[in-house]
């Protein structure tokens, strides 16, 4: 017997593991390569049928802190830990009809996972709601088992989509209308976290037709900036907008707002996102509520320094050097501030590192060392090529 299964919004899932709406479910390669892993459903990244136009260069960090100088950056220093992630990447910017084939081949390919398609369109005319009609309709008749409406990305470049329209029940109101009157499937809805009314938004999307609310997205944030070099860690020409911060740092956020919503409406179906890394977390959103739960940051998190790809990067090397008189020395290093590009689609490797005694020091510099310095040298990694 297999003791995961479970049967949420009357889907049957083989485990209660699903990967969230994100990078780690934008191709169908990603998404068989997650089943051939055991995950038990995927959301897909957001599909929607407007332009989309992404930032140039990375569009997500993954930041680290640890207890010997615990401050957050997106600096791999050694012996830290993972705090979150910061992005501001929008929805897919693959149009429906690529979508469409790939979803009915992965559907067949695995008929006894869940596969949710999540899917986002505008508000105020006929017309956007037509569109998401069009998008639910379109999805199910490839094969999706449920829909999940996203009104939740803190950083949509239009006012009539995702965080910024959550917190109108109108809307909520007329979008489900739309859709639940185009498909008989199970409606997800994934609300913003970031408002005071998620109660009563979430009463809205219940009586609505929705079968379960999706919490939490990403909260809207913004990225650091070093004081060591006054620059932001990421930018685009220095430039910085707000983002949205997923991981860890917003586990205890999420459970309170899971909390709310089961207190609120005890019959209902949660979905839990948020810092989901394994068992303990799962525990916590499964205590408060949450009957199915999804994870981002921790499927995404860089494991090694190379950029993902079709054809990864290569991983940097670290280099120790235990000095054992005084001595002077010059570095002169490259690729400190800013990875090795990807091309093709594949990710930028990660920045290299180097450290005098464990303390972050610049990329090229003059130094006067004593015996018993430490200097590491993380060298970057390279950038992939490809699409992964
Ligand atoms: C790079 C990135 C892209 C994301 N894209 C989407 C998206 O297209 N649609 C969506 O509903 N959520 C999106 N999310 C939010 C995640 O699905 C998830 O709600 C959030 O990251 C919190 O979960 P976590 O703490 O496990 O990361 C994205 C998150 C990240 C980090």
């Amino acid at each position: 017997m297999n003791k995961l299964a479970t049967t949420f919004t009357g889907l049957e899932f083989v485990n209660p593991f699903v990967l969230a709406s994100a990078p780690p479910t934008e191709s169908k390669l990603k998404i068989l390569k997650a089943f051939e892993s055991g995950w038990g459903g995927v959301v897909t990244k957001t599909i929607g049928l407007h332009p989309v136009e992404n930032v140039a260069g990375p569009k997500t960090i993954y930041q680290r802190t640890s207890e010997t100088k615990p401050y957050v950056s997106r600096m791999k220093r050694m012996e830290t830990v993972s705090h979150s992630s910061w992005n501001w990447e929008l929805i897919s910017d693959k149009p429906l009809d690529l979508w469409l084939p790939d979803l009915e081949e992965i559907k067949t390919t695995y008929p006894d996972r869940m596969v949710i398609a999540s899917i986002m369109a505008g508000a105020g005319s006929d017309e956007e709601m037509d569109n998401w009609s069009k998008l639910a309709t379109s999805c199910v008749n490839v094969g999706c088992d449920a829909i999940e409406l996203n009104m939740s990305c803190p950083h949509m470049d239009r006012k009539d989509m995702g965080a910024n329209i959550a917190n109108d029940e109108d809307i909520i109101r007329s979008i489900l209308g739309a859709v639940t009157s185009a498909v008989s499937v199970p409606i997800w809805v994934k609300l913003t976290p970031s408002t005071s009314k998620l109660v009563d938004a979430a009463g809205a999307a219940y009586e609505s037709g929705a079968s379960s609310i999706s919490l939490c997205n990403t909260f809207p944030s913004l990225p650091l900036m070093d004081p060591e070099t006054m620059k932001f860690e990421v930018e685009v020409d220095g430039l910085v907008t707000s983002g949205g911060l997923g991981g860890l740092a917003i586990l205890h956020q999420a459970l309170q707002r899971v909390s709310d919503i089961s207190k609120a409406f005890p019959d209902k179906a949660i979905s839990g996102i948020g810092g989901i890394r394994g068992f303990r977390e799962a525990f916590n959103f499964i205590v408060h509520g949450a009957g199915n739960l999804q994870v981002c940051t921790a499927a995404m998190e860089e494991k090694g320094s190379g950029g993902v790809g079709q054809n990864p990067g290569g991983e940097g090397v670290v280099r120790q050097y235990e000095f054992l008189r005084p001595a002077q020395l010059s570095l002169l290093t490259e690729r400190r501030l800013k990875g090795p590009w990807g091309l093709a689609g594949g990710g930028d490797g990660a920045v290299g590192v180097n450290l005098l005694n464990g303390e972050t020091i610049p990329a090229k510099c003059n130094l006067s060392v004593v015996a018993g310095d430490l200097l590491t040298l993380m060298t970057p990694g390279a950038g992939g090529w490809g699409k992964p």
